[in-house]
């Protein structure tokens, strides 16, 4: 396992901003089609897939485990599947790289095959806990060895002979809730995931689209509970990725933190799961319109026009966490830039991520000038004066792709220019970055 290389990059001040442009494809949706198509019979024609190099590690995990998944000149992607309960044993370790979602959807996948496979990551990867996974799955009859702590690498002894399984989440994640499910769509009988609180539901929505019965029920409590019937007829599929709403949401804020600025990002998500930003934004008084809204094979997408103005600080309320959970750190750097206080609350899970992202974004608002608190409550409250902040600091990504997207995009309004000690892992999640935003406008290079 290597590192790549740091990438020093900086950014500094730009006019307006203006452009149409469409981001790269959904990571989720892109993990999860290459998956379930790998358990389907037939082929899986997949249009607009990430290329990022998360989404690539999965491709790979999917060939080491007996399915075919190439990428067509035309650059459609086309995955053969193994059929469900027919993945291989792989010969060698699956490398998942930087991704939580990738590893813990697999652990899950493998774990009703009567296989043993071994997951490693790079150093960010097997920091982050995997016994939220673990937990559910042993319950459900796989094995498992792992580092202290349930960390990566692990090896899972998966089985045929899981059993169903009834699990309430004791955080609120998708990645526990699908790991859950995936391992149940081999399992004879219902497994159940209950959410108390809603997370982005890919899983469910694909699961269907493929031909598995997945249903819903309101509990008495407001909790949901999912459910999946085990081992249906999966049939391969075509399917359409949305362009990304956590990428869109880059040069979304970029536009509107320059004055004069109008970019139209085309066919971005808008799964009601993942939309907890542009509330949060348009309570701070963001212009932002949703165009030509419509379906893309089973999942909601819009073109958004947004354009420059004045943001003012709002209370983020805990419960709108999981619809935005990877977007506060970009969150974070408009309050910089708003009138009055902003107060995120509930942001636990964001020390679980590629970093501790609580700690990483307080720390680079801090060194560019900004002053934020961290609640003990692990709640961020950041002051915007209304003025650009300084800038003119280097700030740590700790391998975080998204850390290092935020403060470029900070660059691009203060009065000093931002530096970000290592640009290399946005390719995990947003290849061409660089090359998108200064189309725009920015001017983004090697520092
Ligand atoms: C994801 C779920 C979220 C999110 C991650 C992608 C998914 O993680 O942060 O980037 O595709 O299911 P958690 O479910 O752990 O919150």
């Amino acid at each position: 396992m290597s590192l790549p290389q740091a990438r020093p990059l900086r950014s500094a001040a730009t006019g307006a901003l203006s452009g149409t442009l469409r981001v790269p494809g959904d990571k989720s949706i892109s993990h999860r089609s290459l998956m379930f198509g790998a358990v389907a019979v037939g082929e899986t024609v997949i249009h607009g897939l990430l290329e990022g190099e998360d989404v690539l590690n999965t491709a790979a995990a999917m060939r080491a485990l007996g399915a075919q998944a190439e990428r067509g000149a035309d650059g459609v992607w086309r995955v053969r599947g193994a059929g469900l309960g027919g993945l291989a044993e792989p010969a060698g370790v699956l490398d998942m790289g930087n991704s939580g979602t990738a590893a813990r959807l697999l652990i899950g996948l493998v774990a009703s095959h009567p296989i043993t496979t071994f997951f490693t990551g790079d150093a960010s990867l097997v920091k982050r806990p995997m016994m939220r996974v673990i937990t559910p799955l042993e319950r459900m009859g796989a094995s498992f060895v792992s580092r202290a702590g349930g960390r990566l690498p692990l090896a899972v002894v998966g089985t045929d002979q899981t059993v169903p399984f009834t699990y309430r989440l004791p955080v609120a994640s998708a990645q526990v809730k699908s790991a859950v499910l995936l391992c149940g769509l081999n399992t004879a009988g219902v497994t159940t995931v209950i959410e108390s609180e809603p997370t982005r539901d890919h899983t469910e929505l694909m699961l269907r689209h493929f031909g598995a019965t997945v249903t819903t029920e309101r509990l008495e409590d407001g909790a949901l509970a999912v459910s999946v019937t085990g081992q249906p007829e999966l049939t391969g599929r075509e399917i359409f990725v949305p362009a990304d709403p956590s990428s869109a949401a880059f040069p979304l804020v970029a536009a509107l933190l320059r004055p004069g600025s109008e970019v139209l990002l085309r066919d971005v998500g808008m799964n009601p799961r993942r939309t907890g930003l542009y509330d949060t934004l348009l309570e701070m008084g963001a212009d932002i319109g949703f165009e030509n809204r419509r379906n893309l094979a089973g999942e909601p997408v819009a073109d958004l026009r947004v354009r420059g103005g004045e943001l003012k600080g709002v209370v983020v309320p805990p419960d709108r966490a999981p619809s935005m959970i990877d977007e506060y750190p970009i969150l974070a750097v408009a309050a910089s830039f708003a009138q009055g206080t902003t107060v995120m609350l509930g942001l636990k899970e964001l020390r679980v991520k590629e970093s501790d992202r609580l700690a990483m974004v307080a720390e680079g608002l801090t060194r560019c000038g900004v002053r934020v608190e961290v609640g003990a409550d692990d709640s961020l409250t950041v002051y915007g004066t209304g003025r650009p902040p300084q800038g003119g600091a280097t700030v740590a990504t700790a391998m975080d792709h998204r850390i290092a997207m935020s403060f470029l995009v900070m660059g691009m309004g203060t009065a000093e220019p931002v530096q970000v000690d290592d640009g290399a892992f946005i390719d995990t999640s947003f290849p061409g970055f660089t090359t998108v935003m200064n189309g725009l406008g920015a001017r983004i290079g090697a520092a």
